[in-house]
């Protein structure tokens, strides 16, 4: 089966809400994440083992394991969504013929802060990646909901403060930092939601590569000539998950108000009906395959 097939598979199996619980749909984001995860497979030779932190529904991990790669783990911190994606891989089993040539992904409760070290993940992965939660939680967070985990992130004191809890940033510096291989390739996206993720404090838009440089220390080849306006090329429609009592679209719009949100968020887009809509990109860096904390950025040049 074609990988973009794969795809329409597991968006209509989350649809169809076989697991009860609402769970994280396949969003814009997730789409262009899976057109990256396919471009960087291309310059890995036959990787080995992938993380997919944040896994939620699991699609990322499938796609890894339709692509050859033996050993992909699933980590995720909401336990329903761990639940959701072995259903998952259980009905796909039984769906498509090609999946039973797969190695199969392990889905397992874990945080990305602490990638587990056990019997059943490699210390090392080729493949690094995540789809973060970038909006602040307009109501106590509750992330045994799939949905409401996949969403939030957690809320600083004031919108000069970095979000302690965004999971973006532990991604890279704890899990990529320890966790990625001699030539490993991390990607994931990058929304521009969060004043602090696009700017990091200082008064212009930095590309996020940029940012990783300036608060990790780390030394990315090709960081300083690249543009921030050219990074944020994707837009996704801003779905309002307004469950009763939940508050988004108000909070959304205060945090607007108290530039908490970068002006990538746009409460009316004119390019898409006045609808509200978010900026966003996908950062992919190598690590050297001789200097670990030398990465190189990666353009993998992702069409729309
Ligand atoms: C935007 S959703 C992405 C889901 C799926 N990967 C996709 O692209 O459709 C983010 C996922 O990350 C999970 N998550 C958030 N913070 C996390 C953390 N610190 N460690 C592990 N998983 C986390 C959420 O529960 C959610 O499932």
């Amino acid at each position: 089966m074609e990988n973009d097939a794969l795809l329409s598979w597991i968006e209509a199996d989350i649809a169809s809400c076989r697991c009860g619980v609402p769970e994280f749909p396949v969003t814009t984001m997730t789409r262009t994440l899976w057109s990256g995860i396919k471009a960087i497979a291309k310059l890995l030779d036959r990787p080995k083992a992938a993380l997919d932190a944040g896994s939620g529904s699991g699609a990322h991990s499938f796609l890894l394991a339709s692509l050859g790669v033996e050993n992909v783990q699933g980590l995720e911190r909401c336990g329903e969504a761990v639940a959701c994606a072995k259903d998952r891989a259980n009905r796909l089993h039984a769906a498509l013929p090609d999946a039973a040539n797969w190695a199969w992904p392990q889905f397992i409760q874990g945080c990305v802060e602490a990638v587990p070290r056990n019997s059943e993940l490699l210390d090392q992965f080729d493949i690094m990646t995540m789809n973060p939660p970038a909006f602040y939680t307009p109501t106590k967070i509750d992330i045994s909901r799939p949905l409401d985990s996949g969403l939030y992130t957690g809320n600083p004191p004031t919108p000069a403060e970095p979000d302690p809890a965004n999971p973006i940033n532990d991604f890279f510096r704890i899990a990529v930092s320890q966790r990625l291989a001699p030539g490993g390739i991390a990607i994931c996206t990058w929304p521009g939601i969060q004043a602090r993720q696009v700017t990091d404090g200082t008064a212009s838009k930095l590309h996020p590569a940029q940012i990783l440089m300036r608060r990790f220390n780390w030394q990315i080849e090709g960081a300083d000539s690249v543009l921030a306006e050219d990074f944020y090329r994707f837009s996704s429609k801003l779905a309002y998950n307004d469950s009763p009592g939940n508050g988004f679209r108000r909070y959304t719009h205060l945090c607007l108000e108290d530039g908490k949100y970068h002006s990538y968020v746009q409460r009316s887009d004119p390019e898409h009906q006045h609808q509200p809509t978010f900026a966003f990109g996908v950062l992919a860096i190598r690590r050297d395959t001789h200097v670990p904390d030398l990465f190189h950025l990666i353009d993998i040049n992702l069409q729309t």
